[in-house]
């Protein structure tokens, strides 16, 4: 079913999706205890692809584009370090301390689809003002995942993300060439959902709706170039970046984050929004 252009889930159906987003919560789980320093990015590809195979799932980035002209993605997941904002490509890139490394991740099961992602501190300091920078992307990605409980439109979601950048106290870059998306049977589906805008404006969401809500936030300025691999996303002024994405599905009875091992309770409890788990 569909809600002008918007896939609308059955709740069995957004019950496969949940399975999708549990093999992408996992996934990232794994990869956030082996990012340390010395690593290779292309180590984590490595951790990735077991885990999509241990668990019968199959990957919706690898190959992506290949159906329009642009190179193949050539890897399961995108890792992206400091001033790269999204679509690093795996490889010999060495993980240092104090690096901030941004890992985006999906997974296909049965034929749906999940998507997110988390920003790791190599090493694990909390003082610098990359670190600061982590944790307010953070923190906007669930102050709009919140916004999706009780969201009529997109732009009451952007609209969140956006305040929780500005009242962040620390000056952050919202990137706009790159937005989240509602995803269902494909990755990216309608609606967009940027993370700046209006409230009330945009499409009309409702139960049975899907998106992945993904702040990307930098430290200096949002514009952005690829590089000649055609996938590779840096800040024009090499300001660092970091991007928080989680898969989260609006039921009849509340919101579900897929991409959460505990589907987004705690987080939802500490702003007052209890969560709808379908599986219980
Ligand atoms: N997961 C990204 C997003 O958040 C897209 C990944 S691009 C791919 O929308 F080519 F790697 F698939
Ligand atoms: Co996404």
């Amino acid at each position: 079913m569909s809600s002008h252009g918007i896939e609308v889930k059955t709740a069995d159906q957004i019950k496969v999706m949940r399975r999708a987003g549990l093999v992408v919560a996992k996934a990232l789980i794994a990869m956030g205890e082996a990012v340390r320093p010395r690593i290779r990015t292309a180590d984590l590809d490595v951790i990735a692809r077991k885990v999509l195979q241990d668990n019968g799932a199959t990957s919706n980035f690898l190959n992506y584009g290949a159906e329009w002209g642009i190179p193949p993605y050539p890897a399961t997941v995108c890792v992206s370090v400091d001033e790269v904002i999204v679509h690093g490509i795996p490889g010999d890139r060495v993980l240092e301390e104090g690096d901030i490394v941004s890992v985006d991740f999906g997974a296909i099961v049965d034929g749906w689809h999940g998507d997110a992602a988390r920003t790791f501190i190599v090493g694990g300091g909390t003082s610098t003002e990359a670190a600061e920078l982590v944790e307010i992307t953070r923190k906007a990605m669930w102050d709009g995942v919140a916004a999706a409980a009780s969201a009529k439109r997109v732009g009451d979601v952007s609209a969140a993300i956006q305040a929780s950048a500005d009242g962040s106290g620390r000056r952050v870059g919202i990137v706009r060439d790159y937005t989240g998306h509602g995803i269902g049977t494909e990755m990216h589906q309608n609606p967009d959902v940027p993370n700046y805008g209006r409230p009330r404006r945009g499409a009309r969401l409702g139960t049975g709706m899907c998106l992945a809500i993904e702040p990307i936030f930098t430290l200096g300025s949002p514009g952005t170039v690829e590089l000649d691999d055609e996938w590779t996303v840096v800040t024009e002024d090499n300001s660092w970046a970091a991007h928080w994405e989680n898969t989260v599905a609006i039921t009849e009875d509340g919101l579900w984050v897929l991409t959460e091992l505990d589907g987004g309770r705690a987080e939802l409890a500490a702003r007052g929004i209890d969560i709808n788990d379908l599986s219980q």
